[in-house]
């Protein structure tokens, strides 16, 4: 009876999960974690902090699942994508990361786009401030001294690895997002590597998704109780975990995020980039397949952003949310642009700002709820727009994430989109089971099956009819709102 291992790092958060031979959680711990943000448009995490907040978790994890943790068969890491980790001659970071939504890199990624005009159709899209290879150029200008120091570059769920196996390596998804990855053919590209003045004898190997880094270090198999050497496989980042965790590994089917950041992740048979409307494309950790992104910068962020200024919490707000739909009130809330931290797809414009429009005396807690979810789900609507003008499938498609947890926010989702959207049980664990699944995979299971299978119990979320003629016409002025934002 062989028991997985997933670990998500998140950008709120590291989760672990157990998954046991059915597909079912065995059982799951979290661990929290800050954004720092020491300037204006700034987002970073200390490496450390992470392997930190894993330890705690995993010691929570042996504390209530002892047994299990001796059955791992496998192991396997997601993560925030996109992060710049950089490490010294002796695997130390030199400085905190810089994270997805560092927005500092502004004049960096114009000047890589200058230097290689079709960068956007042979790497991830067009460059932008959250990509490593802007923030290499933005360092080499800020903070050259600390660059000199940097031996190797890794991304976020790689220092993780690092700190289990011992061992430097990355996967396909992952170093999809760098900008050194030619996409169309998965290999690190020395004409790009050379725009941002970098080296490839500083990146490391990139390996399969669910192909095998090296075995659990012996300290850590005595500290957790699991087998000594159990293998470690390469992982994937989040997007494409997430999508995995609902057997999402065929063309047309994919997921919709809402978690820090909101995401239409689809699954593409080829390659289709979409640079001109910021659609991200990396491969997807299924070989032979592609992962499109649409990436709302925030979402479940938004959410709590409004949580944090009204000092209800995020789960009564969206409780709120459904109440002032249900209660007839929703055409007195504003609209909402959700741009706290720039626009990604569809504009590419990372010094957009937020913008709240319609406020009255009469606006409450409420309104203010409301318009947030559908700020994020018209954003959304927008990016799978972009997708599929860009060539992307979009056939069959599930809601994950944290704010997954709202059903109303699935149900305004699903009928901006005018789709069904599935509901999987537990979706909010969608990365860490679709790690732990690639963790099955190195661990011996059979790829196929394992990476498809559909999740064990889903539900499904259909439009409302009323809700998307409303949303509709909100969508027209709101329209206008992006467009007064645009100018
Ligand atoms: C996608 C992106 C974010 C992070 C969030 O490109 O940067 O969705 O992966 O964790």
């Amino acid at each position: 009876m062989s028991v997985d291992l997933g670990i998500d790092l998140g950008t709120s958060g590291i989760k672990v999960l157990l998954r046991g031979p059915g597909d079912e959680i065995l059982g799951s711990a979290e661990t929290p974690l800050e954004v720092s943000v020491p300037a204006v448009g700034a987002s970073e995490q200390d490496p450390r902090a992470w392997t930190a907040a894993l330890e705690a978790a995993l010691d929570a994890l042996a504390a209530s699942h002892g047994e299990a943790l001796g059955r791992i068969r496998g192991i396997a890491c997601s993560g925030q994508m996109l992060g710049l980790v950089l490490l010294d001659g002796r695997d130390r970071p030199v400085r905190p990361a810089l994270l997805w939504n560092d927005q500092r890199a502004v004049r960096e990624s114009a000047e890589l786009e200058e230097r290689v005009p079709d960068i956007g159709r042979r790497t991830n899209g067009r460059p932008d401030p959250g990509f490593p290879a802007s923030k290499l150029l933005w360092l080499r200008r800020h903070e050259a001294a600390v660059l000199d120091r940097a031996r190797w570059l890794l991304l976020p769920k790689d220092y993780l690895v690092l700190f289990l196996t011992g061992e430097r390596s990355t996967d396909p998804s992952d170093a999809g997002g760098t900008q050194f990855l030619d996409n169309a053919t998965g290999r690190w590209d020395p004409e790009l590597i050379a725009a941002a003045g970098w080296r490839e004898d500083r990146l490391p190997e990139v390996h399969a998704s669910a192909g095998t880094v090296g075995g659990l270090r012996p300290e850590w198999a005595r500290r957790w109780g699991m087998p000594a050497g159990v293998p470690v496989a390469a992982g994937a980042g989040d997007n494409s975990a997430a999508t995995l965790g609902v057997g999402a590994a065929h063309p047309g089917r994919g997921v919709l995020t809402l978690g820090t950041s909101a995401v239409s992740c689809l699954v593409d048979g080829a390659f289709h980039p979409g640079p001109e409307r910021a659609v991200l494309t990396v491969p997807h950790a299924v070989p032979g397949t592609w992962l499109s992104m649409g990436v709302v910068m925030n979402g479940t962020s938004a959410l709590n952003w409004l949580a944090g200024l009204t000092g209800s919490p995020a789960d009564r707000l969206a409780a709120a949310a459904a109440s002032c739909w249900e209660g007839g009130d929703a055409a007195a809330a504003p609209l909402f642009l959700p741009a706290l931290s720039g626009i990604r797809t569809p504009d590419n414009d990372p010094g957009a700002t937020g913008r709240m429009s319609g406020l009255r005396a009469s606006t409450g807690i409420g309104h203010l709820a409301y318009a947030t979810l559908e700020g994020v789900v018209l954003q959304m609507a927008e990016a799978v727009e972009a997708q599929e003008s860009a060539g992307v499938p979009v056939e069959r498609l599930a809601a994950v994430g944290g704010g997954s947890r709202s059903r109303f926010w699935v149900r305004l989702l699903a009928s901006a989109l005018g789709r069904p959207l599935d509901l999987p049980a537990q979706a909010n664990l969608a990365a860490p089971l679709g790690a732990a699944r690639l963790a099955a995979v190195a661990g011996g299971a059979a790829p196929g099956p394992t990476l498809g299978a559909a999740a064990s119990r889903t539900d499904r979320v259909d439009p409302d009819p009323g809700l998307a003629a409303f949303l509709r016409e909100r969508c027209r002025v709101w329209r206008e709102l992006l467009r007064v934002g645009r100018d």
